[in-house]
């Protein structure tokens, strides 16, 4: 946990005497409603604009229907509001800058929401000589093969846009699975990398104030399961010190290059040559949903306070370890009517009044204890029991 202040010239908020300050948050998923629940006790007029009917806001708040894809709505949206951020950043760039041009306060601005693109992101980190896999941006068969026979089979085609959860990644082993993913990506240049032998996934949070003050969360591990963030843990004896020091330092580096303001999530790759960036997201992320049960500040409500520009809370955790395993649907259909069993387990469930579906993410669960080994057998415990009963 460290606290910094990193002075951002002439991008504060004006924020507003007579008033509670406004804010907008573009999609309104589980992020969004973790936003709405800390914003209504510390007093910020939230307004979430979402296209969907299930999405895991609705349940808190009075969502505007409308989508985000749609520069009038996000507009409207820019019109009612002091500030907006994000829930999702599948937001087209162009209408962003559009907004921003007009003095508006976005946090992230577009200039950080250019690195969203996996493209612009690795080509951008490697110039600015932050560690990155090897990769290669591709647009024919005849690159990938170069690629192929430089790095080997298999390799990780990725999509440089809409990607997440590993939609939009693909692991290939051979031309012909290949020339599947360069079809569906129409003419679009594709990212390949080689298929990595990872030790670790680490992610780190890095929160930025629009006035320039920063706290880091403790760099966590996460645990992926088909391309999807299974799990994390967090604490005394998960990472090894050195390697969370340095991913710390580079998340920084990573925050100050693209202008952050608000959380940026960094995720890590660890292979035995080191640590190198795999990508990042600008906004709070699945890596931090432990913090609203581990911290003294959640990811959540430091986003908020950043965006607004008001003071950050701390990032130290209150335990010695957290684990926070996801809660995905399986065929036993609605977690939620499980919700009185996994309670048992002393694990803090939360779950997002989404439709069920199996492989969607529903919930999460956190424990906390004196060692990892115990958050964890708590946290996945209470995880199977809403899952499978
Ligand atoms: N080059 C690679 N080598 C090995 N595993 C990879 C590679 N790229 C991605 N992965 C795995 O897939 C996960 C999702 O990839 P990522 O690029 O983060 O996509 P998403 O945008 O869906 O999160 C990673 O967290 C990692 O577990
Ligand atoms: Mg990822």
């Amino acid at each position: 946990m460290q606290t910094s202040y990193v002075r951002k010239e002439g991008d504060m908020l004006k924020l507003p005497t007579d008033r509670p300050v406004r804010v907008g948050i573009v999609g309104g998923g589980q992020l969004a409603r973790m936003m709405v629940l800390d914003a209504a006790r510390l007093g910020l007029d939230l307004t979430v604009l979402a296209a969907e009917r299930d999405e895991g806001s609705r349940g808190v708040i009075a969502v505007r229907d409308g989508d985000p894809n749609d520069p009038q709505d996000l507009q409207d949206l820019a019109d009612s509001t002091d500030a907006l951020t994000l829930d999702h950043e599948l937001v087209p760039l162009e209408y962003w800058r559009a907004i921003e041009s007009q003095g508006r306060v976005l946090h992230p601005g577009a200039e950080t929401l250019q690195y969203t693109n996996k493209i612009v992101q690795r080509t951008a980190f490697a110039q600015a000589g932050l560690p990155v896999p090897p990769f290669s941006v591709v647009h024919t068969a005849k690159e990938i093969d170069g690629f192929a026979s430089e790095h080997g089979w298999p390799l990780i085609l990725k999509s440089p846009l809409g990607g997440y959860d590993g939609h939009g990644i693909m692991q290939v082993r051979s031309m012909d699975e290949a020339n599947v993913m360069l079809e569906a990506a129409a003419g679009q240049p594709l990212l390949a990398e080689p298929h990595l032998p990872l030790r670790d996934e680490i992610a780190v949070l890095v929160c930025t104030s629009a006035s320039g003050e920063r706290v880091v969360y403790d760099p966590v591990r996460t645990i992926q399961e088909n391309g999807m963030c299974a799990a994390v843990h967090v604490g005394e004896g998960v990472l090894d010190p050195a390697v969370a020091s340095e991913a710390s330092k580079i998340a920084q580096r990573t925050a100050d290059l693209v202008g952050s303001v608000g959380i940026l999530a960094v995720e890590f790759f660890v292979t035995k040559d080191g640590l190198t960036i795999n990508e990042i997201a600008p906004r709070p992320h699945n890596s931090g949903h432990h913090t609203i049960d581990s911290c003294q500040t959640s990811q959540f409500e430091n986003h908020l306070r950043a965006v607004v520009g008001w003071p950050l809370g701390s990032p130290a955790m209150t335990c010695k370890a957290a684990a926070m395993v996801n809660v995905i649907g399986t065929q036993a259909g609605d977690p939620t009517t499980r919700v009185g069993r996994a309670l048992t387990t002393q694990a803090k469930v939360h779950v997002y009044d989404k439709t069920w579906r199996p492989g969607r993410k529903l919930g999460h669960v956190t424990a906390v204890a004196n060692d990892i080994d115990t958050a964890e057998a708590r946290a996945e415990r209470a995880a199977q029991l809403l899952m499978y009963g």
